[in-house]
């Protein structure tokens, strides 16, 4: 089934938790993407001669595996605020936004990608700080948490001699108690006045993307069983003014193709134009990094933006085989996508 999803004007993603940062490097194209990450404070008249600014390295964000966007999507007078996911630790997170000084009163809603800690661990105090300043602004309601209803008790993976447990997940009660609506939703839905449409479970069709090898869950029995396809992984999409589909993907363990592919059947029938998150291929074979890349360019992105998972060889890979689509996504960068014709005066 295809929906019809609004068409926006500009989308601003400010990374609030990253693998990687690099707040030097200039975007390639800044008339596409302009990304901009360092903060400057206001230095009183006259204390360091002529100097205005400071760059004081506490405004700098932090790395940490994980991710976390903060996305905002306007058309015309219109803007809404979806947070993509909190990162793997609570003190990370409110570290860089504090850093960043990103605004979360705008956040109506909270999406989380799928039940993995370094997605979820910092969502209770994410969504308490987004409670603070929404109340701070004026009482606004309580954002949404859209999370899947299959939260496992815990996952893991098989380590060969050992199973390797992950932290557990926040709880429903636990994201309730800090202060979201809590939505349980393993369907396709619009949100945010159709700004957003948050995907159901992604079909698996590529040979080559398998899940996450040697995935289990904890059953609550003492039992561990494989839980190789990460089923509950939905990712977020939107529609750019006469650009296409820029779609947001957590880990990706459905396959960053697939996903696309997905993402492409139900996005009302517009191209796809950016990819942005973790692609899960940094420990992926060098097979399966060519028929992902391939998969890719069969599918026309323009903009690739890869982060978290993805890994640095195939960051490389988009560089040498699709020249000028490669936006690495750092943390504490804040990246700006503005639909055609978009701040031009009219004809
Ligand atoms: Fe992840």
């Amino acid at each position: 089934m295809s929906y019809t999803l609004q068409d926006v004007d500009t989308v601003t993603i400010q990374v609030l938790v990253d693998n990687e940062l690099d707040p030097i490097s200039k975007s390639q194209n800044p008339a596409v993407v302009d990304a901009t990450a360092f903060r400057l404070r206001e230095l009183p008249a006259g204390e360091r001669g002529p100097a205005a600014m400071e760059m004081r390295m506490e405004d700098i964000c932090c790395g940490a595996h994980g991710l976390s966007l903060l996305i905002t999507a306007t058309a015309g007078s219109t803007s809404h605020t979806l947070l993509f996911d909190a990162g793997p630790e609570e003190d990370v997170f409110e570290k860089n936004v504090t850093r960043s000084r990103a605004d979360l009163s705008a956040v109506e809603h909270v999406h989380l990608s799928h039940w993995h800690r370094d997605h979820s661990g910092g969502l209770p105090r994410a969504i308490r700080m987004i409670n603070a300043a929404r109340t701070a602004d004026g009482g606004l309601d309580k954002p949404t948490a859209d999370v899947h209803p299959d939260r496992p008790i815990y996952r893991g993976f098989n380590a060969g001699p050992f199973i390797a447990s992950l932290e557990a997940d926040p709880t429903f009660e636990e994201l309730e108690e800090a202060g979201a609506q809590v939505a349980r939703r393993d369907d396709t839905h619009a949100v945010l006045e159709d700004m957003f449409l948050v995907s159901g479970e992604v079909p698996r069709k590529t040979a080559y993307e398998v899940g996450f090898p040697r995935g289990m869950r904890f059953t609550g029995e003492g039992k561990w069983v494989p839980d190789e396809l990460i089923r509950d992984e939905r990712f977020v999409v939107c529609k750019l003014k006469r650009k296409g589909l820029v779609v947001f993907a957590g880990c990706s363990h459905p396959g960053i193709v697939n996903i696309c592919t997905h993402a492409l059947a139900i996005g009302g029938g517009a191209p796809l134009y950016a990819v942005i998150g973790g692609f899960h291929l940094a420990d992926g074979d060098a097979a399966k990094l060519e028929a992902s890349i391939q998969g890719l360019q069969d599918l026309k992105p323009q903009i690739l933006m890869p982060g978290h998972c993805t890994g640095w060889r195939f960051k490389f890979k988009i560089e040498q085989e699709i020249p000028g689509a490669l936006v690495p996504c750092f943390s504490g960068t804040k990246y700006t996508l503005a639909g055609e014709g978009v701040g031009e005066a009219p004809a």
